[in-house]
């Protein structure tokens, strides 16, 4: 038997980000806080994408956050074998804030390469991350039982970790039952 086709996501936790969490957490705040032109309503979730125009990094200072996303970015790209003349570099950042029953559905980034997500602020009960089987629907018409396949795969999220996956991968986030607010920076990268 051989097992072929993988997937691979990649998963780091930032230790210094208790040194830039309060600082960074209160400018994000006072972003969508403030300044209502910089976000829209995704559900009940707020996203600033459109509003930064996918440029979070002109607007507040990430700077200690995006060089940790950028260095692990080039690793996993490494791993995935992607072209080692390129070099993956941050193409558009933005953030999201989650409150109580938010959640998000299932999408992807393509084309972008690698796409990623920094949680400023998480834990497992405020919504986790679920990743879908890359050929969901075709995998629909096989002949699986229920719990024989795994078609998901989930991502416990914790403050000051960063996740990176391939952009084609179809992802969703699970909804928040507390009533603190999930704060998380999405990035697209690419060359
Ligand atoms: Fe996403």
């Amino acid at each position: 038997m051989t097992d072929i086709f993988s997937t691979k996501i990649y998963e780091a936790h930032m230790s210094e980000f208790e040194d830039v969490k309060q600082p960074t957490i209160e400018q994000v705040l006072k972003l969508f806080g403030h300044e209502e032109n910089f976000y829209v309503m995704l559900g009940s979730s707020k996203t600033s994408y459109n509003q930064v125009n996918g440029k979070l990094h002109n607007h507040i200072d990430i700077t200690e956050i995006c060089k940790f996303v950028e260095k692990h970015a080039k690793i996993y790209w490494d791993e995935l074998e992607y072209d080692p003349a390129q070099f993956p570099v941050i193409k558009s950042s933005w953030a999201n804030i989650c409150p109580n029953g938010g959640s998000l559905s299932s999408h992807n980034h393509a084309p972008f390469p690698i796409s990623g997500a920094f949680y400023l602020n998480a834990d497992e009960s405020m919504g986790n991350l679920i990743f879908e089987h890359p050929l969901d629907q075709l995998m629909s018409h096989q002949p699986f039982t229920k719990d024989n396949v795994k078609r998901t795969y989930k991502k416990i999220v914790s403050t000051g970790t960063l996740f990176l996956f391939p952009g084609y991968l179809n992802h969703y986030v699970e909804k928040n039952f507390t009533d603190k607010v999930r704060l998380t920076i999405g990035f697209d990268i690419g060359v």
